[in-house]
């Protein structure tokens, strides 16, 4: 067993602890190494996770981020909302780079299939809000209405003739949101994941129970972030799904005695894309300067992000909420230049200096300069949870490891 995995055992979970973005895909991707399953267990293609190789960029927005390790098993859970035509092309991506997945990837009957008709209602019922979400457009909230209203179509009908499911749906949803639906193009849809995939739909909570029974290791990939999350988080400025550590371990099936240790990811100051209150966003130059040296960009949408601050109130929120072992402090480097970091502690904007040098690339806590040694510590101080890893870069290289 790798030190990695003593400490953090068998069963471990990555969960953002801000509004997404943090960084999940680049921790998934450096820790999958050390995992035999990697599982994704809700939302859909509204995540986008980005991850560095080589100075090579890939955006996953279904599969999950450790995917490019050969040879590691690959779960889509009962929580997720598939759109097909999105994962048959992040799959032929893959194939493209010479990554063959069919024969490691369990996708559970359970889940969700997303029509693109759902994306376009997404669209009119953003439309129709008085005040809009800025969601990703992805056809995730009604999905979850389908789902919620128990007329979903699962990923076990695939490989029946759905022709009649989805011509039955044309005359109400046209009635109900002006949508014209593509029956013939969400047919062929269908008929192309099931010659691509059909042989990938099992029962994924059986495959991950027997994996744990011969002792496989199982890293699970948060998707959005606490603060989204349906139930917990600012809504209704959230996504349609349970973003928390119980909502990933309830859309697996897996039991939550089985989690071992789960790593809470925050960026070491804040974003949010898409709308609703954010307290420690950024005025001025700020702004801008944190979203050009972080690269503040949506990975799904491309939209600019909204950028601010540390909110470590908000860390303890969503740590009393998910009860992380460790986080995963991200983006530290782009804090590099700043005079003096803001940051809210106890309802208050503290001000704390910067330490004005580089840290890009770093990778032992010792290299840091005693500023961001102690800005570190603070957020530690205040949370009472160690920061396992602390991000100097997006190359997989780029992170400071204490266990
Ligand atoms: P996710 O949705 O949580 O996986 O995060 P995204 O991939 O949407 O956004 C995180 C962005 O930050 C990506 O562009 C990553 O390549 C980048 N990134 C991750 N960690 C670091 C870090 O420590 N430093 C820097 N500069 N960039 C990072
Ligand atoms: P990852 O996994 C950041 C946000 C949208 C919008 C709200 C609802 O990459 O961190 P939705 O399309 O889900 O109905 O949109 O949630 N949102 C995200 N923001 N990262 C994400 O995923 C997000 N997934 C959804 O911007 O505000
Ligand atoms: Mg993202």
């Amino acid at each position: 067993m790798s030190s990695i995995q003593n400490t953090l055992g068998p069963v471990t979970s990555v969960i953002g602890a801000q509004w997404g973005d943090e960084g999940k895909g680049k921790i998934v991707d450096i820790l999958a190494s050390e995992y035999d399953v990697i599982a994704r267990a809700c939302g859909g293609a509204n995540a986008g996770h980005t991850i560095v190789v080589e100075g090579e960029k890939h955006v996953f927005h279904l599969m999950p981020s450790g995917c490019l390790h050969a040879g590691k098993d690959i779960v889509l859970g009962s929580g997720l909302v598939i759109h097909l035509p999105t994962l048959l092309k992040e799959i032929a991506t893959l194939e493209e780079h010479g990554i063959s997945i069919i024969d490691r990837l369990h996708i559970s009957k359970a889940a969700h299939i997303v029509f693109d008709y759902h994306k376009e209602v997404d669209g009119v019922l953003e439309d129709q809000r008085e005040e809009p979400i800025g969601t990703t457009k992805r056809g995730i909230g009604p999905a979850y209405m389908d789902k919620a209203a128990r007329t979903g179509v699962r990923m076990e009908r695939l490989g029946e003739d759905l022709s009649s499911v989805i011509t039955n749906r044309v005359d109400p949803i046209k009635k109900n949101y002006g949508v014209d639906v593509d029956a013939a193009t969400e047919i062929q849809n269908l008929k192309d994941a099931h010659a691509k995939i059909g042989s990938c739909i099992c029962d994924t909570v059986e495959f991950l129970a027997k994996a744990r029974s011969a002792g496989k290791t199982i890293l699970v990939e948060g998707a959005q972030a606490v603060l989204l999350d349906i139930d917990h988080g600012t809504y209704p400025f959230v996504t349609s799904s349970s973003t928390t550590l119980a909502g990933a371990l309830q859309g697996l099936g897996l039991p939550p005695m089985a989690v071992t240790s789960c790593i809470g990811v925050a960026k070491a100051y804040c974003t949010r894309v898409g709308e609703g209150d954010f307290a420690t966003e950024a005025e001025g130059d700020a702004e801008e300067r944190l979203r050009e040296r972080g690269g503040e960009y949506g990975s799904t949408t491309g939209r600019p992000r909204r950028t601010g601050w540390l909110n470590i109130d908000q860390l303890n929120e969503t740590q009393a909420l998910n009860g992380f072992t460790g986080w995963n402090v991200t983006k530290l480097d782009v804090l590099d230049e700043e005079e003096v970091i803001p940051v809210m502690i106890n309802s208050k904007l503290e001000e704390l200096p910067g330490w004005k040098s580089s840290t890009a690339g770093l990778t032992s806590f010792e290299e840091l300069p005693e500023n961001a040694q102690k800005y570190i510590k603070r957020i530690e101080e205040e949370t009472g949870v160690p920061a396992t890893f602390i991000g100097t870069g997006p190359g997989r290289e780029e992170m400071i490891t204490k266990t």
